[in-house]
């Protein structure tokens, strides 16, 4: 379900039950050495997923261990997401030239409990909600409109480290299956990439489930350092008018994946 949202080159890895019993992955154990029983299933369960994910990579089975602010740590160059509610776990994950960020959330499809709206909706969310129900009625928007800004979240989180609200990030939801994160807040980042100011992301609601997905485009690195490389080369051309064989181009280096796919977003 899921693996349909995302971009080529992402794996995605869903799981709508758990095993019962299963075991807890060594490295991981110490984790949920607590927790309730509903708590250990979604950790086990989405934490396999992302191993299943990470295989398909080429990742060995490792420990997926979490950050400060409890954000999973995935191993040196893979970025990756993962959420759990009732009836659903999934993990999705790509090397780092593939996307720059990912985020992941799913949500049962049903309203928002009550009295959380405004401290999650901004400026013209509302009246865009508003619209919404009255033209595509049967869908919770407002839930619908909370996982994509916890989506959000996930995908900016590793990216920049900081914490980032309800309230900084304004959605137009396009009822056809897509959505825009427009961001409030310095989006710098620590990878260096483009400063965040807009996010991505599509939607799906079936099986009573709304999932939702966020991407961050490849760090345009790549593309800057091609296009410095296309300057140079028209420069060369201009000073030089005997062929000379191609340098090794920046271009060369863009991985293989299919870019359309991730920057449509
Ligand atoms: C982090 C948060 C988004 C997780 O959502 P959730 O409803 O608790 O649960 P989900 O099942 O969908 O996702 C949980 C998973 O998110 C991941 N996650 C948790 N914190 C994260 C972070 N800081 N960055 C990235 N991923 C994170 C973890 O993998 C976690 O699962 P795990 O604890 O089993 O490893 C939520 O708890 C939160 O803190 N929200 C406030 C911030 C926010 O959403 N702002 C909106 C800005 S538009």
């Amino acid at each position: 379900m899921i693996g349909g949202l995302l971009p080529s080159g992402v794996e995605a890895v869903e799981a709508f039950e758990d095993i019962p019993g299963e075991p807890a992955h060594p490295g991981e154990a110490d984790l949920i050495a607590r927790a309730v029983e509903s708590r250990r299933c979604e950790f086990v369960t989405t934490r396999r997923c992302a191993r299943e994910a990470l295989g398909r990579l080429g990742v060995a089975p490792l420990a997926i261990r979490p950050g400060e602010r409890r954000e999973p740590r995935w191993p040196s160059g893979v970025v990756g997401s993962m959420t759990h509610c009732a009836g659903y776990r999934a993990a999705a994950v790509a090397r780092t030239g593939v996307v720059a960020g990912l985020g992941i959330d799913a949500e049962p499809h049903q309203p928002l409990p009550a009295g959380l709206e405004p401290s999650v909706m901004v400026d013209v969310e509302p009246t865009m909600l508003t619209r919404l129900v009255a033209t595509h009625p049967g869908i919770h928007w407002n839930r619908m409109l909370f996982s994509a800004k916890e989506a959000v979240y996930k995908a900016w989180f590793p990216l920049t480290r900081r914490w980032l609200g309800f309230e900084d990030v304004r959605l137009a939801i396009n009822p056809a299956g897509s959505f825009t994160a427009r961001l409030s807040v310095n989006g710098t980042r620590v990878d260096d990439g483009p400063a965040l100011a807009a996010l991505h992301g599509r939607f799906l609601i079936a099986r009573d489930l709304i999932v939702t997905v966020v991407v961050v485009p490849p760090t345009t690195r790549w593309a800057i350092s091609a296009r410095a490389e296309t300057v140079e080369r028209a420069d060369d051309a201009r000073r030089h008018t005997q062929h000379r064989p191609p340098s090794v181009s920046a271009l060369d280096k863009v991985p293989n994946t299919t870019p359309g796919a991730v920057t449509g977003y």
